[in-house]
């Protein structure tokens, strides 16, 4: 196949390309490169541009297309940026992703895999997350991403466009190769700042303790990042026999607190992991675990990366040899 990337610069995106590309697949990736790294694209022709330019986005699927099959992974993505800056949320990731949408239409294009997010549930009221769930986002970022689930079933009704939307919960890890890994600046994800507190690159904040979960810190399930390659792939395999829009929750259905993270980083490293308790992060639900069943039966998706510390280890090998 020859797979569009859209975002295959950042962290998500560059590691669906090298997965791709050992699938035996021809990858084009699309980024405009403000949060990712051109040093990360190392599978594939790289175009930089934005989807919030629709010359760039018409020259792309007019000069580089056809494709068999796109991936959009171009978002911003931060919980906090996204109540102080909404207009950069819904312009980049509402608006964009209309331009791919349209110019996927006008091209002839009509297989989407999308990237979602667990923050589409806001605060849930169950202890595992089923695609049931209502979604009731409480931030814009989420609200952004709700939307566009929301008008890909439009599209999907009236323009006949497949999708299927892959609904994240925590992605973490690395290239266990170390070719790539996760880099974002400024880093605000658990794992990636608890490896820069060992290497004393920062202090380690641990954000509330007083959280209503079996230690007071919030509770999340992490999932490895080629975990969530593999699910992509099968998600694009599906729309070759599906005609829908689809949406699928990703995680590993296991629960840990910042406390057990923290716990099983110090297995890992082999030594003490100092912490200060702060305030609550704005916007953090105490438990967010994803019920994957739906995934596991309709594409067949099942992680590889079970246990946490060898998520970890992915991460801190990484981190370690850093390479971009
Ligand atoms: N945390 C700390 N210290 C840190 C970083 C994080 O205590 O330095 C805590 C957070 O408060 C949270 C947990 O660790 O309780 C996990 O935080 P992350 O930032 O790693 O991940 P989030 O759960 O906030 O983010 C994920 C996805 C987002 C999605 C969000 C939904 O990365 O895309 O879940 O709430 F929007």
């Amino acid at each position: 196949m020859k797979v569009l990337v859209l975002g295959g610069a950042g962290y998500i995106g560059s590691h669906m390309c090298k997965f791709l590309s050992q699938q035996g697949h021809q990858v084009v990736v699309f980024d405009n490169l403000s949060t990712g790294h051109a040093s990360a694209v190392k599978w594939g022709e790289f175009i930089e541009g934005d989807i919030l330019n629709i010359t760039d986005c018409e020259q792309l699927f007019e000069q580089q297309g056809p494709f068999d099959l796109v991936m959009h992974f171009c978002a911003k993505s931060l919980v906090g940026e996204s109540v102080k800056k909404p207009a950069e949320y819904y312009k980049n990731n509402v608006l964009g992703t209309v331009n791919v949408l349209d110019t996927m239409l006008k091209t002839g294009h009509k297989s989407l895999v999308f990237s979602s997010t667990a923050a589409v549930f806001g605060i849930p009221n169950v202890d595992l997350i089923n695609e049931e769930q209502p979604r009731l986002p409480i931030n814009p970022y989420g609200q952004s991403k709700k939307m566009v689930e929301d008008i890909l079933k439009d599209y999907h009704q009236a323009y006949g466009l497949k999708s299927v939307c892959l609904r994240y919960f925590n992605a973490c890890g690395a290239d266990p190769e170390l070719e790539i890994g996760e880099r974002h600046e400024p880093e605000t994800h658990l794992i990636p700042n608890i490896l820069k507190s060992v290497n004393n690159e920062s202090n380690l904040k641990v954000f509330g303790n007083d959280y209503p979960t079996v230690d007071g810190t919030c509770v999340r399930d992490y999932i490895h990042i080629n975990d969530l390659a593999a699910a992509h792939m099968k998600a694009g395999d599906y729309l070759a026999t599906h005609d829908g829009a689809y949406a699928f929750n990703l995680g590993n259905g296991n629960g840990f607190s910042v406390m057990d993270i923290i716990k099983a980083s110090v297995v890992v490293v082999g030594h003490d992991i100092p912490f200060t308790v702060e305030d609550r992060r704005e916007g953090d639900p105490a438990v967010l675990v994803a019920d994957a069943s739906y995934a596991n039966k309709e594409l067949n998706w099942q992680p590889k990366y079970t246990k946490i510390e060898d998520i970890i280890v992915t991460a801190w090998q990484w981190h370690q040899n850093e390479k971009f």
